[in-house]
């Protein structure tokens, strides 16, 4: 499965913040918020990326994260020349998708707990898989609405009254169709080709599953400066009280097996002196007394 991560748009909620950074090159308390999309896909065993950001934004990200080699992954890039909608991203990278399912994650959502999206991509066999997760703002996003056997029955894009708390968060499982069903959207009356119209058109076909994030998940999105601020104190805490980071690319390709222990000794030891590179230090010299025990 490939992975795309959509890491465009205005960001005008985050004026002044957005005028010379891009919102997913912000701070979430200790790396950028494009790390932590970019893990969950990792974590979920996806290798192959591409970014679709703005042609403004775009040379910033390649510098940040390159080709992606340095962490055993292929990273591509692709501009969206104007924020059209998030349904815009599979037919800009149609030629990344090629013959092969993918997922789309915003570049902008923050998720935390449980291997959900592993088996959601391990047992992925065609159609589209969405999630749901209780809020207490679902007006502000897709909303869907579950029947009392648990069946997704509607999904409404902000809708003015909302039919549950359910809201869709910005993680999407496709089959190869998502590109076709993209390239034969309308523009809706906002003007964007709207993701839940992609989803509405694969429950009509009864390929859609929703799965329901349960409490225990934390899905955050650092959209507004209150939603960072919190994004950030919730990293902080999380990672203050464990001692584990969230949103660490280079942990999540080791553990994944993309790199070798030797892969990540060599990429710390370039990393310059700070809590970053400790804490790789530490995750290394774990693995290595796991691998020895009796020399510890
Ligand atoms: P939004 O937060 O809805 O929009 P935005 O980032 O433009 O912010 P604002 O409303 O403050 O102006 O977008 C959700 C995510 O999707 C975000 O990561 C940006 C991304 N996005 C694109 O990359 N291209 C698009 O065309 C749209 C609509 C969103």
């Amino acid at each position: 499965m490939k992975g795309i991560i959509l890491a465009g748009g205005a960001g005008s909620r985050l004026y002044p913040l957005t005028l010379v950074a891009s919102k997913q090159l912000q701070p979430v308390f200790d790396k950028p918020m494009v790390y932590y999309p970019l893990t969950t896909l990792i974590e979920g065993g996806i290798r192959e990326f591409c970014l679709i950001s703005t042609p403004q934004d775009l040379p910033r990200f390649q510098q940040l994260l390159g080709d992606g080699r340095q962490w055993g992954l292929n990273i591509e890039y692709r501009e969206q020349a104007r924020p059209a909608g998030i349904a815009q991203a599979f037919t800009i990278a149609d030629s990344f998708i090629g013959s092969d399912a993918v997922t789309l994650i915003l570049g902008d959502n923050i998720f935390y707990g449980g291997d959900i999206f592993q088996r959601a991509f391990a047992d992925f066999h065609g159609g589209a898989a969405i999630f749901g997760y209780h809020v207490n703002d679902p007006e502000r996003y897709g909303v869907v609405e579950f029947d009392a056997q648990g069946q997704a029955i509607s999904i409404e894009e902000k809708p003015k009254n909302p039919r549950s708390n359910y809201a869709v968060p910005g993680l999407y499982i496709f089959d190869n169709e998502v590109v076709a069903v993209a390239r034969a959207l309308k523009p809706s009356a906002r003007g964007e080709l709207e993701i839940t119209d992609v989803n509405l058109e694969y429950m009509r076909r009864g390929q859609l599953r929703v799965f329901r994030l349960g409490r225990g998940f934390a899905w955050l999105d650092a959209g507004t400066s209150s939603s960072l601020h919190e994004a950030s104190a919730y990293v902080q805490t999380i990672e203050k009280r464990a001692g584990i980071k969230i949103g660490c690319p280079e942990e999540a390709a080791f553990r994944r097996g993309f790199l070798s222990l030797n892969d990540l000794e060599a990429l710390t030891a370039r990393i310059p002196q700070c809590e970053y590179r400790d804490y790789l230090l530490e995750v290394a010299a774990e693995a290595r007394r796991l691998q020895n025990p009796s020399a510890a």
